[in-house]
């Protein structure tokens, strides 16, 4: 007799401090027979650094390693099949383990349907598994959090950019917003930069480096002096304190979490 299926979870792992876990997620982490998570081949991947204390060791263990990362370009041909066969791939090895009957934690570093990769698998298994979703505190959230500064407040509109966007687009978009919350940041920090400095806000403009991990690093971003940003950072614009026109310096309401 072939077993009950098992259950499916996405769980938002949070933006790094392992204290920002829910007790949702802990509680699903104990019960867990398996654990997958996505990481660089060769690296045991943030999500699983922060659940580390939470893993039972009997755990089944199911690394899911992208098969390329940012060595080919995201919209070039060899890309987008590598890794859309990597997702059907990752997705066959989780429902193996469903259909012996395992509930299967899959790990999401922030939350996992806000630009996680977790989505891939859901969209290919929930609609067949039993499935639930634990939402984790966003990375942007962490982020602003750790600086102190309010992000947005009253009719302010908040933008959430992919770094990855081309120059003109991303300086059209924060031409068009109060707040901004840029994402994925890393090698397209100089055109961020330039993108900002074209529409004026580069004077309020924060940069946040593995927000919320130990070595958290935060700084206003015109005052950065290089372009090297890891994967893990993120450049956030308050809109909290700007009107039309006003240039708002952020630094000195920054200057105690800096120094
Ligand atoms: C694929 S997205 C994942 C977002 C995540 N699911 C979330 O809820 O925030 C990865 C991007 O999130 C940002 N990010 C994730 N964790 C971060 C952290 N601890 N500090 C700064 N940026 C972070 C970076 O911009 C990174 O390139």
């Amino acid at each position: 007799m072939s077993a009950a299926p098992g259950r499916l979870i996405g769980l938002g792992t949070g933006p790094g401090d392992p204290e920002l876990l829910t007790l949702k997620a802990a509680r699903y982490l104990a019960e867990a027979d398996v654990i997958a998570n996505f990481a660089k081949r060769g690296n045991a991947g943030n999500a699983r650094k922060i659940v580390a204390g939470h893993m039972r060791p009997e755990v089944i263990e199911l690394p899911l390693y992208y098969p390329v990362t940012t060595e080919i370009d995201k919209d070039h041909g060899d890309y987008v099949s590598a890794i859309s066969d990597f997702y059907e791939e990752s997705a066959k090895a989780v429902e193996d383990h469903l259909l012996a009957g395992r509930t299967v934690v899959v790990l999401s570093e922030g939350d996992p349907l806000f630009y996680g990769s977790y989505m891939h698998l859901h969209v290919r298994l929930s609609h067949r598994f039993s499935t639930e979703v634990v939402p984790g505190v966003t990375a942007m959230s962490g982020c602003w959090s750790a600086t102190g500064v309010p992000i947005v407040q009253g009719d302010d509109i908040l933008s959430v950019l992919p770094g990855t966007l081309a120059e003109d687009i991303l300086a059209h978009r924060l031409s068009d917003t109060d707040a901004a919350v840029i994402m994925k940041v890393g090698r397209n920090l100089p055109k961020i930069r330039r993108a900002l400095a074209q529409v004026g806000k580069l004077e309020r403009a924060i940069y946040v480096e593995r927000g919320t991990m130990e070595n958290m690093a935060i700084t206003p971003l015109a005052a950065k002096p290089d372009d090297i940003a890891p994967y893990f950072s993120i450049v956030l614009v308050p809109g909290w304190a700007a009107k039309p026109g006003e240039s708002v310096d952020t630094s000195s309401q920054m200057a105690e979490v800096v120094a």
